[in-house]
């Protein structure tokens, strides 16, 4: 089967398109027929060498897909072949024509979501999910800031708190990002490319501020957020580049406060709640992960730097 491997920590340019061997599921496993393949930013930190997670090498990249299954090994109960299934926390493998999961690991994709869409299941939504749920607590009727809603967690994020009840309000560096954010259900959209958006969203609250920010470049933001919140505000980070300075005053005269977390650390049972509520989502229509673009596997180097440039539109997908 072809699939990308990396053999040295480093640049794009070490994603390489290899002949290997199609593995066979062991007991517990099941092997997946990967339609298409997940584009994530973590993809690209872990393929530097510099982030938390470092596979041994040679490995292959990628932890969301959209499959079927092809095969399974001794054991296997929850999954048969022919199966439509998305990935989940197998954080690499997923580059390549097939992959193997443990059974825990894949999840049913109904049949309204394509393959490619279900390449962009499991880290946005997975990602929106606690950070809406379990970090902001969020109920409806609060608004809140999704900052960087035009690419994969965020638009994630707008169609998960538009179904929640919340009032939306997204943010886009272009016209084209703004406009997928409006179409996603998003109740007002600025613009972080406008030198004055900030002042705009306060003013969209009447002066009160925001109950809760998802912040997707905490680096750049994280001091402004602070002094966008309304009393009681949570800023949840899910993503950050960076140091960055903040007031804590800010904090404390407003009462609000800031959590951090990283999807790959949550336990079972977040895990199981995440996937219920996914699931009822993409049935019920309310999720409907956005494919900006499908590039070959063999483009996975161009995908790696697409994904980390400005004009975000929803997710990069391979397609083996
Ligand atoms: N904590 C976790 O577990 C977790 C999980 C998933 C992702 N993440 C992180 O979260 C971030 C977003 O992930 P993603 O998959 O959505 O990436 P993505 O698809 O590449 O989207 C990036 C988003 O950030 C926006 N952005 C760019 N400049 C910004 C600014 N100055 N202020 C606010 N937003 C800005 C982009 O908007 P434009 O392109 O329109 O300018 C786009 O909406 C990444 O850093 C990723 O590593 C963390």
């Amino acid at each position: 089967m072809k699939a990308i491997r990396v053999h040295s920590f480093g640049g794009p340019e070490v994603l390489k398109l290899e002949e290997v061997p199609t593995p066979r599921p062991g007991p517990g496993q099941a092997l997946v027929r990967i339609h298409a393949a997940g584009v994530n930013p973590y993809d690209t930190y872990m393929r530097t060498g510099t982030y938390a997670i470092r596979p041994p090498l040679p490995y292959t990249p990628g932890s969301d897909a959209g499959g079927m299954v092809e095969a399974v090994g001794e054991g296997v109960r929850g999954v048969k072949p022919g199966d439509r299934v998305y990935t989940a926390t197998t954080v690499t493998g997923a580059y390549a024509e097939y992959a193997l999961a443990l059974e825990s690991q894949l999840h049913p994709l109904p049949e309204r979501i394509s393959y490619a869409q279900g390449a962009g299941v499991w880290v946005p939504y997975g990602t929106a999910y606690h950070g809406l749920h379990h970090w902001a607590k969020a109920s409806a009727s609060e608004t809140a800031l999704i900052h960087g809603a035009s690419g994969g967690v965020g638009t994630a994020a707008v169609q998960m708190a538009r179904a929640m009840g919340l009032v939306v309000f997204g943010t886009a560096g272009t016209e084209r990002g703004a406009k997928l954010v409006e179409r996603e259900g998003a109740h007002r959209v600025f613009l972080h490319s406008d030198p004055g958006y900030r002042e705009k969203i306060l003013e969209a609250t009447g002066g009160r501020g925001v109950d809760l920010v998802l912040e997707m470049l905490a680096n750049l933001n994280l001091g402004h957020d602070l002094k966008l919140l309304a009393r009681e505000g949570r800023v949840i980070v899910i993503g950050s580049r960076g140091d960055v300075s903040v007031t804590p005053r800010d904090l404390m005269m407003r009462r609000t406060s800031i959590h951090g977390f990283a999807l790959w650390n949550i336990n079972e049972a977040e895990a199981a709640e995440i996937h219920a509520g996914i699931l009822a989502g993409l049935e019920n229509g309310s999720l409907r992960p956005i494919v900006g673009r499908e590039l070959p596997l063999a483009e996975a180097a161009r995908a790696h730097k697409e994904v980390l440039e400005p004009g975000a539109f929803g997710k990069i997908v391979l397609v083996p």
